[in-house]
């Protein structure tokens, strides 16, 4: 099994049918998608999906959030499957690759092994898991978050969106509201999870495949400051209750923390609401997003502590109120050591430049671990781009990554 490899092509060709699905083209011949979860895209790439799966003879199940997975009989049905998978919903400038390369990689591993005619003793396993990237219904991996039984499904389920909008009736509207119960009755043996790294690191260093040791932790929070609504022409400065300076402060002080914290720390303000929205009133309430992350948790509870605290002065100088809201928070995850040995030793067996890294991105991979050894492999974005139209990576660093988890499946398939 050893001389077995992906066919890039085939690969490459869903990809891109993939991608069609809700695209997004760019001025200089980039393009991505746009596939927001629960949004009629991202059902109609769901529905393409579930077709290939069934054309490749799998049996597709789907569970109460909406989690698809496809399965692939082994020669021993008593023994717990090998799972792949990521997932298929994108931001709204989303890439092609992010979470859709690890789903399409796997139907790849499935159809090459089918066509091999090998019968691996575990069944193998492809699974997409619902709102992983949490923009529309936070937090992030929700999907895989209730898969593994870390979220109540009726919790999930009464998500609201910014439009007021449930994720229960969005589900049920896309017909993904499935019979199979969350958390699952029983978990994979082992999951596999394929991902572009979303960042410059590999292809800084010229390396093709990331052993990734793990996932950061993730702090995402809504910020409200409320002020005084009042005339922007007639309203002296010294009598101004100004929320949108509240505001500028804090996305200010985010970038001074990250910078003073150094390491791995980041810190992003990705959205901002204004309330009128007008050029000539004074804002009389501003409500903002703050995603602060680091790989140790004692110093992203001091990221979070010190800007918090520093929001709350600037909001008592201002005499404005404040009001923050936790939308996903997530220490950091350490994978398996046999796992990330796993990986490495794949690679270079298929002589591929590998290194170990963590993921600054979160990803499903992160709530598998919580039930059953988990992997990653990353393999290189062109320019570091994610979350980004231009997303891309070389078609032969797509090969080896899928090559890598081919190989690295077939081993646990067998074990
Ligand atoms: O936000 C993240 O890290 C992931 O893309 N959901
Ligand atoms: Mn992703
Ligand atoms: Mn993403």
């Amino acid at each position: 099994m050893h001389h077995l490899r992906i066919d890039i092509d085939r690969l490459l060709g869903r990809i891109n049918a993939l991608g069609e699905i809700g695209r997004v083209n760019g001025p200089n011949g980039e393009w991505g998608s746009a596939r927001i979860a629960l949004s009629r895209e991202d059902a109609l790439g769901r529905d393409l999906v579930v077709s290939w799966m069934r054309d490749l003879g799998m049996s597709v199940s789907v569970d109460a959030i909406g989690n698809a997975v496809g399965t692939w009989p082994g020669s021993d049905p008593t023994a717990a499957p090998v799972m792949m998978g990521s997932h298929i919903d994108t931001v709204r400038t989303g890439g092609r690759f992010d979470g859709n390369l690890g789903v399409l990689a796997g139907l790849e591993v499935v159809e090459t092994v089918q066509q091999a005619e090998l019968r691996p003793k575990r069944s193998l396993q492809v699974a997409f898991f619902t709102d992983e990237e949490g923009a529309r219904f936070p937090p992030d991996m929700l999907g895989s978050l209730v898969y593994v039984g870390g979220l109540a499904l009726e919790e999930a389920l009464d998500a609201i969106d910014s439009d007021g909008v449930r994720l229960g009736d969005e589900l049920n509207a896309i017909g993904y509201a499935g019979s199979i119960p969350c958390p699952a009755a029983v978990f994979p043996h082992a999951f596999v999870e394929l991902h572009i790294e979303q960042g410059p690191l590999l292809e800084d260093e010229q390396v093709t495949i990331g052993a990734v040791t793990g996932v950061q932790g993730i702090s995402w929070t809504e910020v409200t400051v409320t002020g005084q609504s009042a005339h922007a022409g007639t309203t002296p400065m010294r009598l101004r209750r100004d929320p949108m300076v509240v505001a500028a402060q804090v996305v200010t002080e985010a970038r001074a923390i990250a910078r003073r914290m150094g390491g791995t720390q980041v810190a992003t303000v990705g959205h901002l609401n204004v309330f009128p929205d007008l050029v000539n009133v004074i804002p009389s309430r501003v409500t903002f997003t703050v995603d602060v992350r680091n790989t140790e948790e004692d110093r992203l509870q001091q990221a979070e502590q010190a800007l918090f605290a520093f929001a709350r002065r600037m909001a008592a100088e201002e005499g404005c109120d404040i009001t923050t809201k936790p939308l996903a928070r997530f220490k950091p995850v350490e994978f398996d050591d046999r796992m990330i040995d796993l990986v490495e030793k794949t690679a270079q067996a298929l002589g591929h430049s590998v290194k170990r890294m963590p993921s600054g991105a979160g990803h499903d991979a992160q709530m598998l671990a919580r039930v059953c050894p988990s992997a990653m492999i990353f393999v290189p974005s062109i320019n570091g781009l994610s979350h980004n139209i231009a997303e891309d990576t070389a078609p032969a660093d797509l090969a080896a990554g899928a090559n890598v988890l081919l190989q690295t499946v077939l081993t646990l398939a067998h074990e």
